[in-house]
């Protein structure tokens, strides 16, 4: 049977999880669009709640008219596979545990994911004030890889495995001195305020990454470190 009404209550579930964190919060589901993205879901082995598709696609899922499948989507250009996830938190775990502290921006938090999975990070641990790493936005920017890195949520830095080195642009070390081990858990602030002074002093090392400007974005900074200590663990 297709779907063919905008006052199904599926879709109308759907639209929920999409637009609203506390409906995500309530029921622990998260949505992710489009098949490259379910396609990254079934190579890490996560099985949907709940997997719809546009009529007449062919593809996988519960039958739902175009149009309106397309009402349900984030993507401007609409979308054909559409899947609902059961979310999964973990605890922070190194090489390279990546703690972000109030960094609010969806897109950051999706990109730093991306950069996690890219740069072999044993997982990413979400402190105070950061974005729904499971909201539209930051699956989208993760382009799949919150379906293979581990993801926490922590209080605070404490809770992340040392040593921990403090990214604070202008400070302590250049990065690439060789005094910061490469498994080290990087810490990195929030888009403008930066990190707070309580928590660059509980880290082992400060580090700043060259650059010839005032500072990067979270996501680009924490992104050029995790190649940074990648590259030393590869010798
Ligand atoms: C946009 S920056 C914050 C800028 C903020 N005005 C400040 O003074 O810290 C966001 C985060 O990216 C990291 N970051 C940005 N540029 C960096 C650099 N050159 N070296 C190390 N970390 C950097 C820091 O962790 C910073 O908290």
């Amino acid at each position: 049977m297709t779907i063919s009404s905008p006052h199904n209550p599926r879709l109308k579930h759907l639209r929920q999880l999409a637009n609203r964190r506390r409906e995500r919060d309530r029921t622990g589901h998260f949505v992710a669009e489009g098949e490259d993205l379910l396609a990254a879901a079934d190579a890490a082995g996560w099985e949907p709640v709940e997997r719809f598709a546009a009529a007449g696609s062919g593809l996988d899922g519960v039958a739902v008219e175009p149009e309106l499948l397309a009402r349900a989507s984030q993507l401007g250009s609409g979308t054909r596979a559409l899947g609902v996830y059961r979310w999964r938190w973990s605890a922070p775990a190194g090489p390279r545990c990546v703690y972000l502290h109030g960094v609010a921006d969806p897109g950051n938090v999706g990109t730093v994911l991306r950069g996690a999975l890219a740069f072999g990070a044993g997982s990413v641990a979400l402190g105070p004030g950061c974005a729904d790493p499971f909201g539209p936005k930051a699956v989208r920017a993760s382009m799949g890889a919150i379906f293979a890195v581990p993801v926490a949520r922590v209080a605070g830095v404490e809770e992340v495995p040392g040593p921990r080195v403090a990214l604070v642009a202008r400070r302590g070390e250049p990065l690439d001195a060789g005094a910061v081990p490469p498994d080290a858990s990087i810490v990195v602030g929030a888009e403008r305020d930066g990190l707070p002074a309580e928590v660059v002093e509980a880290c082992e090392h400060v580090a700043h990454i060259p650059i010839a400007t005032e500072s990067l974005n979270a996501a680009m900074a924490a992104t050029v470190a995790l190649y940074e200590l990648h590259r030393m663990a590869r010798g």
